[in-house]
């Protein structure tokens, strides 16, 4: 995730880009840039690798002088942080500039063609095919030449446009990935999120899908791609300027949660677009020798990155047929463990910089396993020193409490297994059709369970005062009840416990009491039957139960019900139902993980709980 501005007006658009800028940092901080129509018609841009801060500095020492501008910051996808590589990218001529946030799939043939029409690059990112395309289409009309570009992309993008020939105008237009317009009197603006616009209006149009926009100071024009006029409400935002760093957002984890669609679109982008093709991992750095040849998986993390560790072992073994395991990095370590050749170790991390990860890496790496890492930040301590690296493109996660990180670790893995599998030849045709069809579908599932929210708040407010939970889940999804059961821990304080409910009898049975609730995951598949039981084990002493079941399950609710009970007894109530969408069980731990994230988060903030810096936790843990 990237984070775009713009401005066009009667003032001097730097500094409103550079605060613009601030409030989207949360979605890319590794470089940024902007590009300004100066009076003497030149563009002129200022670009830094860093943080936002850097290029404040420069601007203070070499300022821009104009009052159309757009400014960038960058979270690197392809290419990594560098001066050449940050935003804004420029056309041959220096005369057109754009900024962009989403991935463009169809990139390396463009570039390829408009190299050999002349066009000279000097970055290696997918955008900068970009303000070379428009240059290529523009005979004096902006708004047509952007248009004429767009038809070419395959991807995501939202693309802010100027050009020194047209220092009154800018467009905006986007597909997939978010952009809103600000209006203003006599100046407009355009940015990635209202947060970043918020201060200087409260009123914007939001940009849907396919849509553009043409701004001048004192008009926006609305169209579709073909140019036809668009009519759109003006959206006034409820919250306060305060507030626009969390974009509304009551904390950074609520938001995160929220970002989960986004989020998961940019990690398919480029990699898988249609069931019925292979799927690309760049950076993987495994040659199909390689992947046929694997004898073993060892997958490795800590706390939440091990979780999605234990859900990607049971996939690259259900569908790649390598013998897998998946290890706490400390313990990996601590035993010593006998590596055959052909040995993959798949090291999850979301911040590249924990320590125990980063010491089984080192160890499993002396042993022999080649080291392919799934991880969130870029150029990290991790990547450098991985043979290979999959980006999960979650964009920064800033609350403690990992969300949409372990969704996008959990949706790369599955990508990595499936290509495994198509690889070695080790999965039907319909059966990777299906699961890559059910991936693609996993933005709009999340969209789906995100307006359930208030469903989830609802059983929140009946469970928080409780002070013991337990979380229950088996097969691929017992790691769903590890992950519900530490978002609980981390920022409710509840002692909410993960175990598999086949383990019930052999111990847990003996905390069942109505001061414990029980998290039941029920969703359809191979163990559906035996989760009953258990709900109905729970429910005989009087335990709640809260169930995960797919929609339009009529068994769950009524599992384990008395009608004989006192009618005060939880025995005697239907179980508190979360609704999850239909998806094939090998997929189910993404769509379970969201409401049991909404769960823990409601919980945690009824018992009035500092949820994005919890107590005696930190973000990154760089000490072992
Ligand atoms: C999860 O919510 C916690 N913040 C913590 O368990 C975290 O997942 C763990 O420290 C691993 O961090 P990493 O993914 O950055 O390596």
């Amino acid at each position: 995730m990237c984070g775009i501005v713009g401005y066009i007006g009667f003032r001097q658009a730097a500094d409103i880009c550079i605060a613009g800028l601030r409030h989207l940092e949360y979605r890319g901080y590794d470089s940024a840039g902007i590009a300004v129509i100066a009076e003497d018609g030149q563009l002129d841009v200022r670009k830094v690798v860093g943080k936002l801060a850097v290029l404040g500095e420069l601007l203070e020492q070499q300022p821009l002088i104009g009052s159309t501008s757009i400014g960038h910051t960058r979270w690197a996808t392809h290419g990594k942080p560098s001066v050449q590589n940050s935003h804004p990218h420029l056309s041959c001529d220096g005369r057109i500039a754009v900024v962009h946030n989403g991935i463009i799939e169809n990139y390396q043939e463009l570039r390829t063609q408009l190299e050999a029409e002349g066009h000279t690059f000097i970055s290696q990112t997918d955008t900068e095919v970009m303000p070379h395309l428009v240059e290529k289409y523009y005979e004096g009309d902006l708004r047509a030449a952007v248009c004429q570009a767009v038809a070419d992309l395959q991807g995501a993008f939202a693309f802010g446009v100027i050009c020194a020939d047209n220092p009154g105008q800018m467009v905006a237009v986007r597909r997939f990935s978010p952009l809103v317009v600000g209006i203003g009197e006599g100046e407009n603006y355009i940015a990635s999120d209202m947060g970043a616009i918020r201060k200087e209006t409260d009123k914007v149009y939001v940009i849907a899908d396919d849509e553009l926009a043409l701004l001048m100071p004192d008009s926006i024009e609305l169209t579709d791609l073909d140019l036809n006029p668009i009519q759109r409400e003006v959206f006034v935002i409820p919250w306060p300027a305060d507030a626009a760093e969390k974009a509304g957002h009551k904390h950074f984890m609520h938001k995160e949660i929220h970002e989960q669609p986004e989020a998961m679109h940019a990690c398919l982008a480029g990699r898988l677009s249609d069931p019925d093709k292979s799927i690309v991992l760049e950076g993987l750095n495994m040659t199909e020798a390689e992947i046929k040849s694997l004898r073993k998986v060892v997958l490795t993390a800590c706390g939440t990155a091990y979780n999605a560790g234990l859900v990607g072992r049971f996939i690259m073994e259900n569908l790649a047929r390598v013998p897998s395991e998946a290890d706490l990095a400390a313990e990996l370590r601590a035993r010593d463990p006998v590596v055959l050749d052909n040995t993959l170790c798949i090291v999850i991390s979301q911040s590249g910089e924990t320590a125990d990860t980063l010491v089984a890496l080192r160890d499993m790496q002396e042993k022999g396993a080649k080291i392919l890492s799934v991880l969130n930040v870029v150029d990290s301590s991790i990547a450098r020193e991985s043979d290979g690296v999959v980006y999960i493109q979650a964009g920064p996660e800033i609350g403690v409490a990992s969300t949409k990180a372990y969704t996008l670790q959990i949706l790369t893995l599955e990508l990595i297994a499936l290509h495994f599998a198509e690889v070695r030849g080790t999965a039907s045709a319909e059966q990777l059709r299906e699961l890559k069809a059910a991936l693609l579908q996993m933005p709009e599932h999340a969209r789906v369970l995100l307006e359930r929210e208030e469903d989830v708040k609802a059983i929140a407010a009946k469970h928080y005062e409780k002070p013991n939970a337990l979380y229950l889940g088996r097969g691929i999804n017992l790691p769903s009840a590890m992950e519900g059961a530490l978002k609980m821990k981390e920022i409710s304080y509840i002692h909410a416990e993960g175990y598999s409910a086949g383990e019930m009898k052999h111990g847990p049975i003996a905390l069942i009491e109505p001061s414990c609730f029980t998290m039941a995951i029920a969703v359809a598949g191979e163990v559906y039957d035996k989760m009953i039981g258990n709900i109905m084990e729970i429910k005989a002493r009087s335990g709640p139960v809260i169930a995960v079941a797919d929609d339009g399950d009529e068994q769950i609710p009524v599992t384990g019900v008395d009608a004989e009970a006192d009618p005060d007894d939880v025995a005697s109530q239907p179980n508190d139902m979360i609704w999850v969408p239909p998806v094939p069980e090998l997929v189910s731990p993404i769509t379970v993980a969201i409401p049991l994230q909404l769960l823990a988060y409601h919980m945690a903030d009824m018992r009035g709980e500092h949820i994005d810096q919890p107590r005696n936790l930190a973000k990154t843990v760089t000490v072992e």
